[in-house]
């Protein structure tokens, strides 16, 4: 079997579909291992779920540093871990175009839209108040435009009457659990 790719996952927070991407890495036919899970603010839930089940964890909070410092120390904490891939999962930050150059066709990013569709924040209330049947999330490769890079995957999500934003956030969100790992690994398997 070809050697597994080698992903670090970057998180902000609760770090969902980082474990939907890190359980999907142990089933029998996984393409990609998962080297490290880093989040630029040390409180993310998602660090001490990716602790106990033993994979490597890095934590650096980004207030009072450079963009391009912060940026830098993440990049060489996924190259210290050997990743080959970077996936961005719910991690609340603007990239420097240089770090996204420097990793083009190798780092993705989960986005809760139809993309082109409300690229951004504030998705699931812009999709209700355009009065959309469907909302989504797409997963794309990140380009240093925002949410603008190549789509690889989307999944559909019908808006239901009386739709909330955060109800429709919840249904989103069992949708990317699915998506994120079946597109990653479909990716990463057509490149080998
Ligand atoms: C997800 O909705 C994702 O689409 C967006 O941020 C959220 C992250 O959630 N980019 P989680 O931290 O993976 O639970």
């Amino acid at each position: 079997m070809a050697e597994k790719a080698k992903v670090a996952i970057l998180i902000s927070g609760r770090g969902s579909n980082m474990a939907a991407l890190l359980y999907a890495s142990k089933l029998p036919d996984a393409v990609y291992e998962v080297v490290l899970v880093a989040a630029n603010d040390p409180q993310a839930e998602g660090l001490a779920l990716a602790a106990a089940e033993g994979v490597p964890t890095f934590a650096l909070s980004h207030k009072g540093m450079s963009r391009a410092d912060h940026d830098a120390a993440m990049e060489q904490a996924a190259r210290d871990a050997g990743a080959d891939t970077i996936v961005l999962a719910g991690y609340m930050r603007i990239l420097t175009d240089e770090f996204v150059k420097r990793w083009e066709g190798r780092m993705l990013n989960i986005h809760p839209s139809l993309l082109p569709k409300y690229p951004g924040l504030d998705t699931h209330q812009r999709a209700i108040d355009a009065g959309d049947s469907h909302g989504g999330v797409s997963v794309h490769l990140v380009t240093p435009e925002l949410d603008a890079g190549e789509v690889l995957g989307q999944m559909r999500v019908a808006i239901r009457e009386g739709e909330t934003a955060d109800s429709l956030a919840t249904r989103v969100r069992f949708a990317e659990h699915q998506l994120y790992p079946r597109v990653l690994s479909d990716y990463l398997g057509r490149e080998n």
